[in-house]
């Protein structure tokens, strides 16, 4: 299938031929823009910024280069080719061809889902919406834009759906997409951890080591659904993801191998002498990612749910790598463990596998955040330092499911995972969670650094460039 990159909203959908789903989409496009200079990157709307573009879906080669504009960029709507003969692979339709529409009793629930992932993609982009006047280096600011558009083509992605196969109720989905605000009292996100602030870069770092992971599991999630065209969707918004957590997890490394770099110089890990020098002691890096870490795995839902349980059985949303797990898909006799309180400490008890689809890709995130941690730990002790980043216990700082500790008669659990009295969690939070000081530090600590070739003292450089440009020497962003 061919692309008209010069096409209004550039598409491999044939939107040419459906004059009514693209007049609809045409319709919503300047609300879209609208929404995006109010709330998209403050300040840089008028610069040219040196994109990446999907403009296929083709592995070898789907993206273009070059600089533009934000608001000129071409948001386009992407799915990755039919694969013939596709089968729902999971569930009670398990074995009947793939379904290319909505199958009418599962209507609402479909449309709640993609509209629950819809609504996460703007969101980011408004907690994101202050970064640039704060940028460590050109080439991080340019990386916070790529991620801000790319959220920007998921709300497409989404809206698509939702135009194309609910009908009218999809068309009021798209608008109340545009319409609710991170962190907006009246009209908040749906989700709590897109409701929060990403005040900083240590932030917005972990922000896309983490949250955009889980990103990644739902999105991996999806792209095993029977609705063909959901799964095709999602297939491609996981090429684009892929580069949301590599500016995450290189963005957290580069800021402790620079402290580590510190470390090593003034001969000490405490936090204070390596402050007093201007860079992130380790101990705050640790407390940013429990917190970032645990509002995360909220996200995921209870560790028993019926919804996820009835999204499985409809065959809506599977597990991770659903086809490559080997047992029969239905889950009618598996159990599953989740974690529950046994007299002051932290149990297991095995429940029914199908309702416990949210724990388990909880579980399966974990495993892959832990690759991540492993790996700057690695860095670490290649520097020579003491310090390691720990990822927390799952029930650490809850606000979901079993261990919400808004919950009476739900105790308090450490990073470390023990079952601890409130009067320690009062006692002891601020070691384990950023304080006003920590954020006030980091705060203080980010200063806009725009020149080609400089980058700010709190973090090291990135070791490679953007499509073979120079990492730091080169006008990533040009200011009009
Ligand atoms: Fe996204
Ligand atoms: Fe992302």
């Amino acid at each position: 299938m061919s692309i008209n990159y010069t096409d209004k909203i550039p598409n491999n959908v044939e939107l040419g031929d459906d004059r009514k789903l693209q007049r609809a989409l045409e319709h919503w496009q300047p609300r879209y823009l609208d929404w995006w200079q109010e709330m998209g990157p403050e300040g840089f709307q008028t610069d040219d910024i040196y994109l990446r573009t999907a403009v296929s879906v083709d592995p070898k080669g789907w993206a273009q280069f070059g600089h533009v504009k934000m608001p000129d960029y071409r948001w386009g709507i992407f799915l990755t080719p039919q694969e013939e003969g596709r089968m729902v692979n999971f569930g009670d339709h398990k074995g009947q061809p793939a379904w290319n529409e909505v199958p009418g009793e599962y209507r609402s629930t479909l449309r709640r889902i993609i509209t629950v992932q819809g609504d996460t993609e703007p969101a980011s982009v408004e907690q994101q919406r202050f970064l640039g006047a704060t940028c460590p280096s050109l080439y991080d600011m340019r990386n916070l834009f790529q991620v801000n558009v790319e959220e920007g083509r998921h709300l497409w992605a989404m809206v698509y759906l939702l135009h194309k196969y609910f009908g009218r109720d999809g068309r009021e989905e798209g608008d109340a997409l545009l319409e609710r605000r991170s962190g907006d009292e009246n009209h908040p996100r749906i989700l709590g951890a897109f409701n929060e602030r990403t005040p900083d870069w240590l932030s917005f770092f972990f922000f896309t080591f983490i949250t955009d992971r889980d990103g990644k599991y739902q999105l991996a999630a999806l792209a095993e659904s029977g609705f063909d065209p959901l799964a095709r969707t999602c297939k491609f918004m996981l090429t684009e993801e892929a580069h949301h957590l590599f500016v995450g997890e290189t963005g957290i490394a580069r800021v402790l191998q620079r402290t580590a770099e510190v470390a090593k110089k003034i001969g000490t890990e405490d936090p204070d002498a390596l402050r007093k020098e201007g860079v992130i002691d380790f101990q705050t890096i640790q407390k940013y990612l429990n917190f970032h870490y645990s509002v995360t795995l909220d996200l995921y839902g209870s560790e028993i749910s019926t919804n996820a349980a009835n999204f499985y059985t409809m065959g809506l949303k599977g597990r991770f790598e659903e086809t490559k797990i080997d047992d029969d898909h239905q889950l009618k006799d598996d159990t599953y463990p989740v974690p529950m309180q046994t007299n002051g400490s932290i149990g297991i008890e095995d429940v029914a596998a199908v309702t416990a689809m949210n724990e388990r890709l909880r579980d399966d995130y974990e495993v892959d955040v832990l690759k991540g941690v492993g790996r700057w730990n690695k860095m670490l002790e290649k520097t020579g330092v003491e310090a390691r980043m720990v990822l927390a216990h799952k029930c650490f700082n809850r606000r979901v499911g079993r261990f919400d500790m808004g919950q009476p008669d739900v105790p308090h659990v450490a990073p470390d995972g023990r079952i601890i009295s409130e009067a320690e969690w009062t006692k002891r939070h601020t070691e384990w969670l950023p304080s006003d000081g920590d954020h006030a530090y980091v705060a203080s600590l980010m200063g806009q650094v725009k020149e080609p070739g400089k980058i700010a003292n709190w973090i090291a450089p990135p070791r490679v460039g953007i499509d073979g440009k120079p990492p730091l020497d080169f006008e990533y962003v040009r200011f009009n």
